[in-house]
Parts: structure tokens; C-alpha cells; sequence
């Protein structure tokens, strides 16, 4: 395996920003904390248990996406046999994934895989899987901030590429962010490198919830890990049974969005700064958003951003879709 020692793209993902945009984010009115801090190390884990959740659909269609038409997606994704760099933003677990980069090993195609993620924990447990399931593979894995595609240097941005951003990460992103984060892309890309991105359909509100507001408490592990996680690195001194865990769906709008909210007046000091943030009674924080999309929206995204779509792949029930799309 060819293999660079994985290496940090940015220091955006160091204390200092954390509390930087710990301070940030609840100073606001509303409240909100970003969301890439759930994943550090624990955070990670307990991602890896939602996604396991049988009511957790998202992960199960994508893998169903993937598995059903491996071969077809993996027609489309290349042109002809040359060199590419295949770049999966938020790798995570990689499961996914992996089922790709077999079907092009297969094929004797020259390719280098370069996973981008948050956590270096995600990151290491990659490599090892890959590089023991796949070992012919060109590994490079990068630990960092995927917003930051300016900071990956002309290596990447002068090869043929495919980018991938899977799992319904564009969801968490604002409406802005979503805009920003589209024109960042279409100006990594050259004409003709091709994005696969996840993105999670609208359908019954009821599925949405379960999914959101799991019964076994995993998801409210997952958001109290957050705080836990700022007390730990930035010194805070929440106290986790001061909060509760709220989950709403807005059909109209498509966002799901998680808060924790204050079941008493209180005030929180960070420990590292000193800085002092008060909660009134039955204030909540908000701490995700996941938007759902329509096919209409999806292809308004792509043609507003210079790409054309290539194809929606879709699982049997029409829950999920893998769109891809080619640079113009
Ligand atoms: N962001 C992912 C999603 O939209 C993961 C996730 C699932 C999540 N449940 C969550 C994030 C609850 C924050 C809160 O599906």
C-alpha cells in the first residue's frame, strides 16, 4: 500500500476554535453549537451506533445504493481509463465506500483514494481496514475540515477527480452554507471531474422522526456527548441532566432540526476563557440541522452551481438518492 502519513489540512479543528465557536454560537440569539464538533473521537463511536439503529434508514438505503448498483455507478464514475483521484469528504466508517473502491480495483484502474475526516480516530480505523481488506489500494487519508477544499493544494485540484460527500452530510448545512459550500466545490472541480453526493428525500414525517428521536436514547447520547465533549476540552461545566433532547420535523421546509433545551435558568462558565453564558428557563440550543430534499431542488442545486446531473441513483422505495453530477 502507497500511503502518506495522514496528515492535518487545517488547524481549524484545535481547541482554540472550538471554544472560539463554542463562545460564538451561544452567544447568539437563538442559540446554536456547530455541528462538525459531534464528532470527536466519542462522538464518532456513537455516530457509528445511529447508524446501526434499524429506525436509522439513511445509512441502511445508502448501503442498499451502493450494493444493488455498484456496477452501474461505477460505469458512470469513470470516463475512459485514465488516472483519476477519487476524494470521499466525511469518510467516516468508509462502509460504503469500500464496495466502490473494490469494483474499480477490479477493473485495473490506476486511482488514489483520499478519505477527508474530522476525526483522526475515523481516519486511523480507515486505513487499518482498508489496508488490510484492500491492500493494493493508494491510500492518502487527510484529517480535517472538508469546508476547507482551497486548503487541499493544486495536487488535487490539477488531477481528474470524483468527489464524493455521502450519507446525507449536505443536509446538515444551512441554506448558505449549502451555497457556499456548492460554489467551493464547482471551483475545485475541472470541467469534467464528477461529485456523488447523498442526499436524504423527502417522505412520511413519521419515518423521519423514528429515525431522529430513536427509542433506545442513542441520539440523545449522541447530543449530550456534545457538551460532555466541551466540558472535557474547553473546561465548561454543563451539568448533562439540565438539558433534554427535542427532535421536530418541518414538512414544508424538509429540516429536521435537534436542540437541547434548559430545563432551568442557569449559567455556564467556560473554563478556559472565563467567559460566563446564561440559559433562561426552556431555552433551547440549536444543535442540527437535516434537511430533506425533493429531486426538483437537487437539480436546481446542480445547474445553479455549473454541474450537470448525470443520473440519480435511488434505493427500491425512493427514500434516499446518490446524485451525480459532471462539471460543465
Ligand atoms: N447528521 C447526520 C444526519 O443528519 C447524523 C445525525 C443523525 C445527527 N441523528 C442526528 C446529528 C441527531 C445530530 C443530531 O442524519
Amino acid at each position: 500500500m502507497t500511503r502518506r502519513n495522514g496528515y492535518m489540512i487545517s488547524d481549524l479543528t484545535g481547541v482554540e476554535s472550538l471554544e472560539a465557536d463554542t463562545i460564538k454560537g451561544l452567544s447568539s440569539n437563538p442559540k446554536y453549537l456547530f455541528s462538525k464538533y459531534f464528532y470527536d473521537d466519542i462522538g464518532s463511536t456513537i455516530f457509528q451506533e445511529i447508524s446501526k439503529m434499524p429506525e436509522y434508514y439513511l445509512t441502511r438505503k445508502e448501503l442498499e445504493i451502493f450494493s444493488q448498483q455498484n456496477e452501474v455507478i461505477t460505469d458512470c464514475l469513470l470516463s475512459g481509463n485514465q488516472h483519476f483521484d477519487l476524494i470521499e469528504l466525511g469518510s467516516g466508517d468508509g462502509s460504503k465506500t469500500k464496495i466502490l473502491l473494490k469494483s474499480i480495483l477490479d477493473r485495473n484502474i490506476s486511482f488514489k483514494f483520499i478519505p477527508v475526516d474530522i476525526s483522526a480516530k475515523a481516519n486511523q480505523e480507515l486505513d487499518i481496514l482498508l489496508g488490510n481488506e484492500l491492500p493494493s489500494l493508494n491510500l492518502e487519508p487527510l484529517t480535517g475540515d472538508f469546508f476547507n477544499l482551497s486548503e487541499y493544494g493544486t495536487e488535487y485540484r490539477n488531477s481528474n477527480k470524483v468527489i464524493m460527500f455521502l450519507g446525507s452530510n449536505i443536509g446538515n448545512f444551512t441554506l448558505d452554507e449549502t451555497d457556499l459550500f456548492l460554489t467551493k466545490l464547482s471551483e475545485f472541480c475541472r470541467k469534467g471531474d464528477k461529485v456523488l453526493i447523498g442526499f436524504d428525500l423527502k417522505k412520511s414525517p413519521e419515518i423521519i422522526m423514528n429515525a431522529y428521536d430513536d427509542p433506545h436514547g442513542i441520539t440523545k447520547r449522541f447530543n449530550l456527548n456534545y457538551l460532555a465533549r466541551l466540558n472535557r476540552e474547553i473546561g465548561t461545566d454543563f451539568n448533562l441532566s439540565m438539558f433534554e433532547h427535542h427532535t421536530a420535523y418541518n414538512p414544508l421546509s424538509g429540516y429536521v432540526r435537534s436542540y437541547l433545551v434548559s430545563n432551568r435558568d442557569q449559567i455556564i462558565e467556560i473554563g478556559t476563557s472565563g467567559e460566563k453564558i446564561s440559559f433562561s428557563r426552556w431555552e433551547p440550543v440549536l444543535m442540527e440541522l437535516s434537511r430533506k430534499f425533493d429531486l426538483a431542488t437537487i437539480e436546481r442545486l446542480a445547474f445553479n452551481h455549473g454541474f450537470k446531473v448525470i443520473k440519480h441513483f435511488t434505493d427500491n422505495e425512493g427514500w434516499f438518492a446518490d446524485s451525480l453530477w459532471i462539471r460543465k
